[in-house]
């Protein structure tokens, strides 16, 4: 085993997360893979949150900082508590590398599915059935569904590698990419006779945003009157500039947060919100 500390976790978003419509299908989408152990493939533009549905759906956020750590003791000696969610989680979330050669994705995906089955053993031990041995338990494998993010990173021998995944442990595998990634799929035959589901993320619609805006006004210490014509005002600005782009919209509210806090604003204004968008950089979507 490599013994070099390994990180699984590629980034944790600051934000909570917010269960939006498109997650709600995202999450059917990754249900119907993993209960028919198909090959899914998610696609949409950057930034609408394909990343962060993937990695909520996974309970990454719960999984990955204990990968590395989960069986040791903790400082008086005890074994580590694991919180009860993880007996729910049946899925591995796996970002693929950008210089990702087939051995390495195998090694990869090898030990976070032996950490993870072990670490629900522990999770069900703990929380559900304590007379249980470990040590003489035939416990099932429990990942039922990986989903790889980046996956159009993949080269051929790459994707051969997932395609051997995919039949070896009889599990759902679903690839996360850019617009494009199904024509890239598309030229590997006997991988894409396996796709079964297709999902194309969509942008946030009109309603979410303004749902999603409510945070943020709420966050910035005033609250959002649709009946007040300046709020409305400043609502469809940032509509029309972000276009539902959920990473955009983050960007722009935290550009015109630092406006409001540098010019001591407490209201949020057309004005504002344009004066914002004039210092980000946005690029096509
Ligand atoms: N459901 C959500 N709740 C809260 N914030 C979100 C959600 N989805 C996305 N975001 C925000 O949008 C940002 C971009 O999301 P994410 O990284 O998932 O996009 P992506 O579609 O994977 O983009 P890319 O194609 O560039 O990888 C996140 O960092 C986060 O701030
Ligand atoms: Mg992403």
């Amino acid at each position: 085993m490599n013994k070099q500390k390994k990180d699984f976790q590629s980034y944790s978003c600051p934000t909570p997360f917010l269960a939006t419509k498109e997650y709600r299908r995202f999450s059917e989408f990754c249900n119907a893979c993993q209960k028919y152990r198909y090959i899914g493939v998610c696609f949409g533009s950057p930034g609408v949150g394909k990343t962060m549905s993937g990695r909520q759906y996974a309970k990454w956020d719960l999984i990955a900082p204990l990968v590395d750590s989960f069986y040791k003791l903790d400082s008086s000696g005890n074994n580590r508590l694991l919180p009860k969610d993880i007996t729910k989680c049946n899925s591995l979330f796996y970002t693929t590398p950008v210089s990702g050669t087939p051995g390495k994705i195998e090694r990869d995906i090898h030990y976070l599915q032996h950490r993870i089955n072990w670490m629900i053993d522990e999770a069900i031990i703990q929380h559900e059935q304590p007379d249980k041995d470990l040590k003489t338990w035939e416990s099932p494998d429990h990942i039922e569904l990986i989903i790889v993010d980046e996956a159009d990173r993949s080269k051929q021998a790459g994707f051969e590698q997932f395609r051997d995944i995919h039949d070896r442990l009889g599990v759902g595998l679903i690839f996360i990419g850019m617009r494009g990634i199904e024509k890239q799929l598309s030229r590997h035959p006997q991988l894409y006779s396996r796709v079964g589901f297709v999902h194309d993320f969509r942008p946030l619609s009109q309603e979410e945003i303004q749902f999603i805006l409510k945070y943020k006004w709420d966050e910035l210490g005033t609250s959002l009157d649709p009946s007040d014509f300046t709020d409305t005002e400043a609502v469809a600005s940032i509509i029309r500039i972000t276009a539902g782009n959920f990473r955009l919209i983050h960007r722009l509210c935290l550009q015109f947060s630092r406006l409001m806090e540098i010019n001591e604003m407490t209201i949020i204004t057309k004005e504002l919100v344009e004066t914002a968008r004039k210092s980000l950089v946005i690029g096509i979507m």
